[in-house]
């Protein structure tokens, strides 16, 4: 095992004109994460490594986003080309270091490709990352000559007739010794078709310096493929989703349809669940097992027990929810929820900071907002706990085996005991004793004979 430190280079300076955007490229989400975030969770897999990250365009902005990633920022005010990009980074450089060279919009670089480069550097080697086409429009080419050995690469713009048929491309992806890359930038120049100073002339001058290039080959060419427009973001989503699904899957959950699922984070399962079409999962999520989630869901930061009905159209925001509960159909579970095992939450029910029971039920049509129910406990449709006196939030507390009948206002603060009960369509301002009933509405009179009223001729 190689003790080798790594200094990686991240360029990040382009504008992305392409996208249309006030929006820096690099920050544009891709599931749930700017796309730089991704380069950089890739390049946490190399031990020793130091991250210098090469902005420009939007510097502030991407700085300000990715502040907590540990790395150096270098700015580079004017966009002169890639080998000028990596220049800005050369005083931050370790002597002894190999470096690699990342792109900022090139989100899907795997830590194993990583480490197959890493792992082809050494005294007179440099290492690139190439891949085969069948399209290679837009790339730079590989030249190789007659015994097969890489000799330099020639972008789209400067390539002749012949050299434009290569299929073997530039992934913009290469490592080289720190001591090579101080020698060997300066003798780069910008005579070429775009006055560029192209990274890509590292190769020519390697060789000329008698050193071999390694090529690398990703093991899918979503690795290597930017982001330049929304079209190709969208693709590697798709990709990126893709593949997720079916780690899920092969880890013993049902997707019904693997292209309509989105994770947007982690998601730890267990087996033997099932998922339907167009759920949405964001931070993390852990899902016991035997759990049946509906068609659109939208799940985040929550934590599912086993044996959980999820139904269609329920949405979960940081919340509990235990063993053999059954959620929705449009349920809306916000922060703070705690559900206890056997519990039901049904439809058009809203919670929030709220901790539930086991085995108790919020049926139908309700709010229950800062407050705590007992065990086996029975909100009717329509009750709703009124938390907010327009100044400050109160509790309701209810206790065990509570019934509170339908469309009741619990007004916080205010608790109901144990066995407490509480007529329908009672408005609860004042505690209710264990095992009382409450009845707070008008008593209702019936008029007999009335008539009822007749339309007036205008
Ligand atoms: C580059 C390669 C090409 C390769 C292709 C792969 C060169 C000269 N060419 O071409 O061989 O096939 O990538 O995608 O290197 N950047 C800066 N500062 C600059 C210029 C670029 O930070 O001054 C950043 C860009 O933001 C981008 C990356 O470097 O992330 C690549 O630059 P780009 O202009 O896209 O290079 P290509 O012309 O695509
Ligand atoms: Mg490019």
């Amino acid at each position: 095992m190689s003790t080798t430190s790594t200094d990686i280079v991240i360029l990040a300076a382009g504008k992305g004109t392409r996208m249309q955007s006030a929006l820096p490229k690099v920050l544009h989400p891709l599931a749930g994460r700017p796309l730089l975030e991704h380069v950089l969770t890739s390049a946490d897999s190399i031990a020793n490594g130091n991250k210098i990250i090469v902005t420009g365009h939007g510097a502030d902005q991407v700085e300000q986003a990715v502040a907590q990633c540990g790395a150096v920022f270098v700015q580079q005010t004017e966009q002169l080309g890639t080998a000028h990009a990596v220049q800005m980074a050369l005083p931050h450089l370790r002597s002894e270091a190999n470096v690699l060279i990342l792109y900022g919009d090139v989100p899907l670089i795997s830590p194993e490709t990583i480490s197959n480069i890493l792992g082809a550097v050494d005294k007179n080697h440099i290492a690139l990352l190439t891949i085969s086409l069948d399209d290679p429009t837009g790339y730079g080419r590989i030249i190789r000559n007659g015994a097969g050995e890489i000799e330099s690469i020639v972008e789209q713009k400067d390539a002749s007739a012949e050299q434009l048929d290569i299929k073997e491309i530039n992934t913009g992806v290469l490592a080289l010794g720190a001591e090579q890359l101080h020698a060997w930038l300066p003798q780069i120049n910008n005579n070429n078709a775009q006055g560029e100073y192209y990274l890509t002339d590292l190769i020519a001058i390697a060789r000329s310096n008698g050193f071999h290039i390694n090529s690398i080959h990703p093991s899918s060419s979503h690795e290597i493929e930017g982001v330049n427009n929304r079209q190709q973001l969208s693709r590697l989503e798709r990709a990126y989703q893709l593949a997720q699904a079916e780690a899920l899957m092969l880890s013993g959950t049902t997707l019904a349809d693997p292209k309509r699922f989105d994770q947007r984070g982690t998601i730890t399962a267990g087996t033997d669940n099932s998922i339907d079409v167009n759920c949405v999962f964001e931070g993390d999520v852990v899902l016991g097992s035997g759990v049946s989630i509906g068609p659109n869901c939208h799940i985040s930061d929550s934590t599912i027990g086993d044996g959980v009905e999820i139904k269609a159209n329920s949405v979960i925001e940081s919340a509990i929810v235990g063993n053999g509960a059954i959620v929705g159909p449009f349920a809306r579970l916000r922060p703070g929820t705690k559900l206890g095992n056997n519990t039901k939450v049904g439809n058009f029910v809203e919670t929030k900071k709220a901790l539930v029971g086991d085995g108790s039920k919020i049926n139908h049509l309700s709010y229950v907002g800062d407050a705590t129910l007992g065990q086996g406990v029975n909100i009717g449709a329509g009750t709703i706990t009124c938390n907010y006196d327009g100044v400050n939030k109160h509790t309701t507390d209810i206790g065990n085996d509570a019934f509170i009948g339908s469309n009741s206002t619990l007004i916080a603060p205010v608790s109901v005991g144990d066995k407490g009960f509480v007529a329908a369509g009672t408005s609860v301002s004042k505690d209710v004793p264990e095992d009382s009933l409450a009845v707070g509405r008008a008593k209702q009179r019936n008029i007999s004979g009335w008539k009822r009223p007749t339309k007036k001729d205008d």
